[in-house]
């Protein structure tokens, strides 16, 4: 069975939930998944898998969480030739860089020789019934894109 690791950064909860979701539908589409938070893991923690998830809200003017930067620099010198990686995030729209930490990761992922495996998802601050159904929609398409 393919594994997966889904990494998160989550001050208030909306991003843990958005992880904890995620890690359920890439196990029903078939992919054993597991959750973890940034606060107790590396970049090098990909290695071992085949799919890189990365889950994070965005924080201050457009900026990653503290607790994710290290993570994040880390990311770049990880070879994940291979592999298959999405990204998925919470953020508010009434800030003007909309989850932009999101699009932050997908640019440092391009670095690692990974596959994106699904069209990024963001989401405005707690995952509504739709926020799901993208969730869904993000496992299936990583699933899909490991069996090619
Ligand atoms: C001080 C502060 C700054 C924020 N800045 C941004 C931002 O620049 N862009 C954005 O999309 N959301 C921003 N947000 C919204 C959070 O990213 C959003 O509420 C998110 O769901 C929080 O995730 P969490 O519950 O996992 O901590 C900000 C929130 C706070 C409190």
């Amino acid at each position: 069975m393919a594994s997966a690791k889904v990494v998160y950064a989550s001050l208030t909860g909306n991003t843990e939930e958005v992880a904890e979701l995620l890690g359920e539908f890439l196990t029903e589409a078939g992919v054993d998944a597991e959750v973890l938070s940034v606060d107790d893991t590396q970049a090098s923690v990909f290695a071992d898998v085949d799919v890189a998830i990365v889950a994070t809200y965005t924080y201050g003017d457009g900026d990653l969480p503290d607790e994710i930067v290290e993570f994040y620099d880390e990311l770049a010198g990880v070879n994940l030739d291979g592999k298959v990686y999405g990204v998925v995030g919470t953020g508010d729209t009434s800030y003007e860089l909309y989850c932009k930490s999101v699009d932050d990761f997908e640019e440092q992922f391009e670095k690692t020789g990974a596959v994106k495996g699904a069209a990024s998802v963001k989401i405005e601050n707690d995952a509504d019934s739709d926020d799901r159904e993208k969730l869904e929609v993000f496992a299936k398409s990583i699933a899909a894109t490991l069996n090619v």
